[in-house]
């Protein structure tokens, strides 16, 4: 069954990282056109736990999408045509510290962003110009509705901590590894940016679930990471992950009560968001 996409409002969407394609049962897709061009793909919408919620594959179908190819801005936009206000966002990362094993979830609560040549923005034309806040990147309140599932669930969380975003598709250099490692950060991923700032822009809140897939290239003493690897973990936790998402559906904010959603108060905007 295909429903329009305006006749069907889901608050919550969520956006599958790798080996993570699939989360309704029974839903309805829907092409969302915007207008900055194609999503990864159609947006599944469906139920989960009494919440209606849209679901969205980072990677397309059959992972066609590498992380600097896919289209952010797109993706963000569908999900807020469709009534998305909060966005749920797992992602494969490797750890930078030997202690956050494979397996491991980690709730960032900040971000550095080492991306370039990516499609950063959606207010990217003349007219009014437009300044969003990244000093608290993340959700705080997607964040603890995460925590605290993950908590009574006995699940191995890290609450807090930097993400650090390249730009890939290769994996870092032993020396860019113990770099960010130093720089105190905790765990390094590919596709967290521009995701969470266009979010930002678009005044929806993002919460990144960021599951440990392997320890990095600096953290580790043999070759480094390899892209089957991260899919094998990633693959071997996903009904984990699912699990602990559609438990943590019901207990999602939906008001307007923190910063993320006004980020865009008292700004004139050079179109009508969606
Ligand atoms: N995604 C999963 N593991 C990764 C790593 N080690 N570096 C960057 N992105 C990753």
């Amino acid at each position: 069954a295909s429903r329009s996409a305006t006749a069907t409002s889901a608050p919550i969407g969520v956006i599958g990282g790798s080996g993570f394609y699939s989360f309704l049962d029974d839903a309805a897709e829907v092409s969302v056109p915007t207008p900055f061009g194609e999503p990864s793909g159609p947006v599944t919408l469906g139920a989960v736990g009494g919440r209606e919620v849209a679901f969205i594959a980072r990677h397309g179908k059959d992972h066609r999408f590498p992380p600097h190819r896919v289209n952010y801005r797109a993706n963000l936009w569908a999900l807020r045509a469709v009534g998305v206000r909060q966005v749920l966002a797992p992602c494969a990362v490797g750890s930078l510290r030997a202690e956050n094993g494979p397996g491991t979830i980690v709730l960032p609560d900040q971000v550095v962003d080492r991306t370039w040549g990516r499609e950063h923005t959606v207010y990217d034309a003349e007219g009014p110009v437009v300044h969003v806040s990244m000093a608290d990147p993340y959700c705080p309140r997607g964040r603890r509705a995460v925590l605290a599932v993950a908590q009574a669930q006995d699940e191995q969380v890290v609450d807090g901590g930097t993400l650090v975003v390249i730009n890939g598709p290769r994996f870092s250099s032993r020396a860019e590894s113990q770099w960010h490692a130093a720089a105190g950060w905790s765990v390094v991923g590919m596709t967290g940016m521009p995701e969470a700032s266009i979010a930002r822009e678009l005044a929806v809140c993002l919460t990144s679930i960021a599951l440990v897939t392997d320890l990095d290239a600096g953290v580790e003493e043999g070759q480094g990471v390899t892209h089957h690897e991260v899919l094998e973990v990633f693959a071997h936790n996903v009904e984990r992950l699912k699990a602990m998402l559609s438990q943590v559906m019901p207990t999602m904010p939906d008001d307007d009560e923190c910063a993320c959603r006004h980020a865009l108060d008292g700004q004139r905007l050079p179109f009508d968001l969606p």
